[in-house]
């Protein structure tokens, strides 16, 4: 036991964003005591049940009352509680108890923390689909987030939205500047807010000078933004500054419900957001009755085991209740392997761009010109011009290089900087100049990070080249000026969408054979709501009120999926969660241009199932897949089999329901490549391997006939049989099996195929991916703690 409290410690110590102050007894942190089904108990039972397992470790009752900030009852059974290490120690020695973990801090997965400073620009899916409009009324989208800014035109009482669904069991709390009577309406039908986690962990809600609130009311931006972006109304005049991106704004399911639950918190320039209060989130969603939970959230890797982080354990649930559950893959890339929240069960989200850019002319004062990216709002003309050594001691552009009394000697000019000198960020960058008080930025970079347009300051992008060819006319003329202009607004003949440099990449550091992240969207400066009170900024730069605003990440990406399966799910109200996924993933759509990491001499890398999943998401091929992979409960069982959970252990970990079989049998011994998803990745490819698959037809000719073709991945050969699926009126569900057998030998690389089948109409596109192992590789001789459960940490130790 304690060496699996020592791996936790460690890990969290890790990987903890900011330094924890409790504020309780110097060694207390919130913990999460979780206990899998509640054997159908009332929750006033359940509740009373935690608080007798509590006492055991305290000594007086009013303590144990003391510490619970949270008894979990609905759909699952577990509390958080404030606890020292003994008593979580002894707790989870507890016949009782599945797992005890810390409760960590997520972070959103917005790209910046400057977002609050309101700048970028530009606007998302302009392709208008009826469809979209004619259904998703009858579906709820439960947003876990930093809340929502109610009186936003997204969230109106539209007269088009018919009554609230009855089955909708959920409410508005008031709180904080948030009366339920004026904030709720048909749309926004639900407000819930979470905060005994974070308190406990980071102290007292600051919410002085209207720095937060107290209640489901949204002051980051963050939760009205991607509320927006998943289901608000249609808002037909919408620009950021009345200006740049001007265009309809709308949510990927304007007609969809919004349930609002307000797990993150202001700190440090963004939200911040307790596993205790995400779990409790989870808990009141489903209870509430939503039918689609979008959280733009997660914490970096080292991932968590399963069941240890409030995500997957509440995400799991959520799909027993046939909830779905979208996730962003985290902006922690282009790094291999950093993708976050990875479980089969949930549909995780990258990001991309979308084929509007914004370039930007440069006049120098020779005359010259050259055309960088920017989101220049205003004509900027004879500027001063300097090169960053006059302003920064050692030519790089950061703050501790700053010329002690340069801030006359930068004001009011442009600063050319340079990331290879002193590797800075182009943000970084802009900030120093900012605070040298420089007019703008034309930021030379090596690698074109297309997609980290966030200036607060103008700032515009150009190669290495051109800042060399810049840097030499300023070196040859002392009065050296330039001319910025305006930035255009381009779409269409761009290279897009390609994945943005950020997005968290696979393959998924606990079970590498789930392909992650799934799929693609745009994530790369979005416009959508925002709240028009002028943000709290470390800068105040804009006092302007703003409602609507760009901001980038797999954040921005997630609601824009949450928002297509909403829609999805109202076309076909009986499609499992798998199957929605299922149809998202087989249909989306690959390209050949497609990264956001420029490589030296300006090529581009292209990506693969490990940047996008399956592609980018098609919102309209989505609700005719033809064919979809299905899984159910059960079949999540026997993948927690196949990475090693006892049929006891399992038990304790589902949600009880009378039809599921909750044994592993044979299953023990199926790998998890087995479990019938849409995607196959073979890590370590030896020998030949087979795996199954079985699709379902769900298409509109019940007698479809379906042909195979695959791509084998380099350096493998990958061969499906049966190569034809005939489906009839009596017998829509047919299985299929892939064998793949190394071709040559290869000491690993992960090579990329396919497998498609069609019968005309439809395509059914299913990525195939194979790591060949076959030569010896000396180094990594150790398998790692891969696919290991909580369950066998707590077994080994
Ligand atoms: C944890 O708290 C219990 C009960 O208050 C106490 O007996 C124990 O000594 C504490 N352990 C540590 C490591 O602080
Ligand atoms: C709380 O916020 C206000 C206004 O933003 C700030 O002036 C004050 O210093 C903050 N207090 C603490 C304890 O951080
Ligand atoms: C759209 O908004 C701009 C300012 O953002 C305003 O000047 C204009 O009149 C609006 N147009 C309509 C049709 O409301
Ligand atoms: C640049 O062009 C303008 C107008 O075309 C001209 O008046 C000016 O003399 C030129 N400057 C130089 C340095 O060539
Ligand atoms: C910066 O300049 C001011 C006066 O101009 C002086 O008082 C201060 O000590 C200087 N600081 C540094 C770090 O040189
Ligand atoms: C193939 O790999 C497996 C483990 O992945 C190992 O047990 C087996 O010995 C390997 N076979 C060969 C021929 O290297």
């Amino acid at each position: 036991m304690a060496v699996f409290l020592l791996l936790l410690t460690v890990s969290i110590l890790s990987f903890t964003i900011s330094p924890i102050q409790s504020t309780q007894e110097s060694h207390s942190h919130v913990h999460i005591v979780y206990l899998g089904h509640n054997n159908g108990l009332s929750p006033s039972l359940t509740a009373r049940s935690h608080l007798q397992l509590l006492s055991r470790v305290f000594t007086k009752p009013d303590e144990a009352r003391d510490a619970i900030l949270y008894s979990y009852s609905y759909g699952f059974s577990g509390f958080a509680a404030v606890l020292n290490s003994t008593q979580a120690a002894s707790l989870s020695e507890a016949g009782e108890v599945i797992s005890v973990f810390r409760s960590r801090m997520l972070q959103l997965h917005t790209t910046r923390s400057w977002d609050f400073m309101g700048l970028s620009l530009h606007t998302q899916m302009e392709q208008s689909a009826e469809i979209q409009l004619k259904y998703g009324d009858d579906v709820i989208v439960g947003i876990l987030d930093t809340g929502v800014w109610p009186e936003h035109e997204s969230f109106r009482n539209d007269r088009h939205l018919g009554d609230i669904p009855s089955s909708w069991r959920g409410t508005c709390v008031a709180g904080e500047e948030f009366d339920p009577a004026t904030a709720c309406n048909r749309k926004l039908i639900g407000a819930r807010y979470y905060l005994a986690g974070f308190e406990s962990e980071i102290g007292r809600l600051n919410t002085s000078g209207g720095a937060e609130y107290r209640s489901p009311r949204d002051r980051v931006g963050h939760g009205t933004h991607t509320a927006s972006t998943a289901v608000g109304l249609v808002a037909p005049n919408a620009s950021y500054f009345g200006g740049l991106g001007r265009g309809v704004a709308r949510g990927g399911a304007p007609m969809a419900r919004l349930a609002v639950y307000k797990v993150c918190w202001f700190k440090d320039l963004t939200g911040r957001c307790s596993d205790a209060d995400i779990l409790a989130a989870f808990d009141d969603a489903l209870r509430d009755g939503v039918h689609v939970i979008s959280a733009s959230l997660g914490s970096s890797p080292p991932l968590m085991p399963l069941f240890m982080t409030s995500t997957e354990i509440g995400s799991f649930h959520a799909m027993q209740l046939e909830v779905a559950t979208v996730f962003s893959a985290g902006n922690d890339g282009p790094d291999a392997a950093m993708v976050q929240n990875v479980s089969p069960w949930g549909i995780t989200v990258a990001a991309s761009t979308i084929d509007r850019r914004f370039p930007t002319k440069i006049t120098l004062g020779n005359n010259d010109s050259l055309v960088g990216e920017s989101f220049n709002v205003k004509d900027m003309k004879m500027m001063r011009l300097v090169e960053s050594s006059s302003v920064f001691m050692d030519g790089s552009c950061s703050f501790d290089q700053l010329i002690n009394g340069s801030r006359t000697g930068a004001s009011g000019k442009i600063v050319l900087c340079f990331s290879t000198m002193g590797m800075v960020s182009s943000v970084g960058a802009a900030l120093a100049v900012y605070v040298a008080g420089g007019a703008g930025v034309i930021f030379a970079d090596t690698i074109s990070l297309r997609s980290t347009q966030d200036n607060f300051l103008p700032t515009v992008h150009v190669d290495l080249r051109q800042g060399t060819r810049i840097l030499d006319y300023i070196r040859g003329d002392r009065k050296a000026t330039v001319h910025i202009a305006r930035s255009d607004t381009i779409v269409g003949n761009t290279p897009a969408p390609a994945v943005a440099y950020f997005s968290s990449r696979g393959p998924s550091s606990i079970s590498p054979n789930i392909l992650k992240p799934d799929v693609t969207a745009p994530g790369v400066n979005i416009l959508a709501a925002w709240p028009p009170k002028s943000s709290p900024t470390v800068i105040p730069l804009d006092k302007r009120s703003v409602s609507w605003n760009f901001d980038s990440g797999t954040s921005m990406s997630c609601p824009h999926v949450s928002g297509i399966v909403a829609v999805v799910r109202s076309v076909h109200p009986t499609w499992s969660p798998a199957a929605i996924k299922s149809a998202l993933m087989t249909t989306a759509y690959i390209y050949d241009d497609t990264s956001d990491v420029m490589l030296a001499g300006g090529t581009l890398k292209a990506a693969d199932a490990f940047d996008v999943g399956a592609g980018h998401v098609d919102p309209l091929r989505a609700l005719d897949p033809g064919l979809v992979y299905d899984v159910g409960a059960r079949d999540h069982v026997l993948f927690l089999c196949s990475i090693g959970n006892t049929q006891d252990q399992i038990r304790q970990m589902v949600l009880p329901s009378p039809g599921l079989d909750t044994s592993c049998g044979s299953a023990a011994a199926t790998p998890d490549v087995d479990l019938n998803y849409p995607a196959v990745v073979l890590t370590h490819l030896n020998a030949t391997v087979t795996v199954k698959r079985t699709v379902t037809n769900v298409g509109p000719r019940r007698d479809a006939v379906y042909h195979a073709t695959v791509v084998s991945p380099q350096g493998s050969r990958a061969a499906v049989w049966p190569p034809a699926l005939a489906f009839s009126p009596h017998s829509d569900k047919a299985s299929y099996y892939v064998t793949v057998t190394p071709a040559k030998p290869s000491r690993g690389r992960y090579d990329f195929g396919e497998i498609v089948w069609s019968d005309g109409y439809h395509r059914v596109r299913t990525p195939l991916v194979v790591k060949v192992t076959t030569l010896p590789d000396k180094g990594v001789a150790a398998q790692s703690m891969d696919t290991r459960t909580a369950t066998e940490l707590v077994r080994d130790s």
